[in-house]
């Protein structure tokens, strides 16, 4: 894979960006300031992405503000320690995240420990983006199954434009949902009002490096179906 520069961007080769748009942890560049404008440019982006039912019913909250930035990163740490770290160093824990400890492959591994070093530095992003649906959180209502789909799959496909608009102008960043543990924090800390679903949490920064790759990947053979569901084993 050629090596990229400065002069290469913006990239404009649409399979290359969605190919190699990766969750950025250990290369962020915590020093190097980002142009607002193209936070603004790459909101714009994301705001061409559809809603259920053409609603837009989303806010879309930028924290460059660094005394905030500090305190959500301290909510986002403390999730990471009490929901990662923790259950990972004790062997019954019966967390989800308790079971990553028994996929103690590489890949596991080196996850794991971009995920430590974003949650120690992830307040030092030049900025943090919180999308938020204005409407409830799904979760919060037993009945409103149909709605979850509704609220998620409205904001995560505008997310996903805003990520490629990132890696297009060599800024990088990752879909983080650990402070979501303690949302209720992160609300009156920022403002959100009752009713709101925080969706997500997206730290942007420049990248250290442009030469990122494709990512190793199931393959169609094991996820995709044709036809009928197949059981492999
Ligand atoms: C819904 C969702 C939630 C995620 N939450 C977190 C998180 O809280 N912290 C984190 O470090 N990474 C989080 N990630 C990042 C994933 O671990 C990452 O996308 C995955 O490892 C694939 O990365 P790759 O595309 O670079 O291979 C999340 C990703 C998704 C899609």
């Amino acid at each position: 894979m050629t090596t990229l520069t400065a002069a290469d961007l913006p990239l404009t080769d649409f399979e290359q960006v969605l190919t190699t748009t990766r969750a950025v942890r250990k290369r962020l560049d915590f020093e190097r300031p980002v142009d607002r404008q193209d936070v603004v440019d790459c909101l714009d982006l994301a705001l061409q992405a559809p809603t259920g039912g053409g609603a837009e019913d989303w806010r879309w909250l930028v924290i460059e503000d660094a005394d905030v930035r500090e305190r959500l990163g301290g909510i986002y740490r403390r999730a990471f320690e009490e929901h990662v770290a923790a259950p990972l160093a004790q062997a019954d824990h019966p967390s989800t995240r308790g079971r990553l400890r028994d996929r103690d492959d590489a890949k596991t591994a080196k996850m794991l420990e971009g995920a430590r070093h974003l949650a120690h530095n992830i307040h030092r992003a030049p900025y943090l983006v919180l999308p938020c649906a204005t409407r409830p959180n799904p979760a919060e209502d037993p009945t409103a199954g149909g709605v979850v789909a509704a609220v998620y799959g409205s904001i995560f496909p505008a997310v996903w434009s805003f990520q490629l608009g990132l890696r297009s102008r060599g800024l990088g960043s990752l879909i983080t949902t650990l402070h979501l543990h303690y949302a209720d924090e992160a609300a009156a800390l920022l403002g959100i009002p009752t009713g709101t679903t925080q969706c997500c949490l997206l730290p942007v920064a420049h990248t250290l490096g442009l030469d990122f790759r494709a990512a190793p990947r199931r393959g169609q053979d094991e996820v995709v179906f044709w036809d009928h569901w197949r059981t492999n084993d």
